[in-house]
């Protein structure tokens, strides 16, 4: 592979972290600035949010939670989920939020005592989930449907950045197969619950975290594993394009269905989090340097997954990305319906799923 094969798409995400690093920084200056939104309890619907231990996805679980709903942390390490878990209690058992929406919080971690939903209000626990594992999700899947609990909310949170070339548990390329693909058929799984739980006035939702590295991902429909040429910046934003052209399709097959769930495609923004253990160290140094300034802390970097989570401004609303809580245009690959089939088809063919796509243009 040529150094300029290697380093154009490395050059493409850090241009792109730069100009969404600035953007941050201006947005940050500007006087004023909205209100933090206020939501409504949400108590007694259920969510699921993978990779909810630590980042965006722990931010997430934690609002989640606070606004009343039962929230299962899908996670790929036992003893982080729990400690996760734990966390959430300390941080919220003694907060009483003051707002006319939202009633008394008190999270009760990891207990579920029975399946009625009414007994799941407020509490977070951790299922186990390894993202990088068909069987993995597939089993967490079981574990979750045995229960018999509606699903209200799926956020497809969890993800690896810039990882040196391996392959997931099934032979995948890791950003492809995690990020992407373990997404793709956790969703496809959950779906009959998620439609099954979504009524006319209170859609179900799947919320997928993409990336602003989307806009410069290329899909390679011939080599998705990049077995061709790998980069791991180039394999990092074509799992992100593959997750907005996921979740477009999807939203088109939810339509033509008639089901009562929509798929939104989030953006977080540039978030001081572990994403970034894989850089090079003069990367870290300087992003260590000028994290304060330039990146989200975790809690903005999930706020606008939690605006697609509970917003009523977006009930009944599907297949648009959201970037700072408003909906933005995502890259111009992103809605090529041909693309959108044909990697939807390849998909469930990777994962061995009947492709529920198959009759829908
Ligand atoms: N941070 C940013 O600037 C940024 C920008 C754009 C998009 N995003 C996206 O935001 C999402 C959250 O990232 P973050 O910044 O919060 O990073 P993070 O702090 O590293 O969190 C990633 C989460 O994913 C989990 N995860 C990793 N491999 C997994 C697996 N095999 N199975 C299940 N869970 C797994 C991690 O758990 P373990 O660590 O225990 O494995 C962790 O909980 C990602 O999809 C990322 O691509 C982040």
């Amino acid at each position: 592979m040529s150094l300029l094969s290697r380093a154009l798409p490395a050059l493409r995400l850090y241009g792109t972290g730069l100009a969404v690093s600035l953007h941050q920084l201006l947005r940050r200056l500007r006087p004023g600035g909205a209100p933090a939104p206020v939501f409504p309890t949400q108590n007694g619907n259920v969510a699921i949010v993978t990779g909810g231990t630590k980042g965006i996805g722990y931010q997430t679980v934690k609002h989640l939670a606070r606004l009343g709903m039962h929230v299962i942390i899908a996670g790929n390490d036992e003893n982080e989920g729990r400690e996760a878990a734990r966390k959430i209690k300390e941080e919220t058992v003694n907060e009483k939020v003051l707002t006319p929406w939202i009633t008394i919080y008190q999270a009760d971690i990891c207990k579920v005592e029975s399946t009625h939903p009414s007994s799941f209000t407020g509490t977070v626990e951790f299922l186990h989930c390894d993202l990088a594992s068909m069987k993995s999700i597939r089993q967490f899947v079981q574990q979750f449907k045995a229960r018999n609990c509606p699903l209200h909310v799926l956020v497809n949170n969890a993800g690896v950045m810039l990882v040196p070339e391996r392959k997931t548990e099934d032979g995948f390329e890791e950003h492809f197969g995690l990020n992407y693909l373990g997404h793709f058929l956790l969703t496809n799984l959950l779906l009959e619950t998620l439609k099954q739980s979504g009524t006319h006035s209170h859609n179900a939702r799947v919320i997928t975290v993409s990336s602003a590295t989307h806009y410069v991902g290329r899909l390679h429909l011939n080599d998705l594993q990049s077995r061709c040429s790998y980069s791991p910046h180039g394999a990092y934003a074509q799992s992100k394009l593959a997750l907005v052209l996921f979740t477009y399709r999807l939203q088109h097959l939810l339509t033509a269905d008639g089901s009562h769930v929509t798929a939104n495609v989030v953006d977080p923004g540039v978030v001081n989090t572990e994403l970034y253990r894989n850089v090079c160290w003069a990367t870290k140094v300087v992003k260590w340097m000028t994290a304060w300034l330039f990146f989200k802390t975790p809690e903005e970097g999930a706020s606008t997954s939690i605006y697609a989570a509970v917003s009523p401004e977006l009930e009944g609303v599907g297949g648009i990305y959201l970037y700072n809580e408003q909906r933005t245009k995502s890259t111009d690959a992103s809605y090529d319906e041909e693309l959108q089939r044909r990697l939807w088809t390849e998909s469930c063919k990777m994962t061995r799923i009947s492709d529920i796509g198959s009759r829908s243009p």
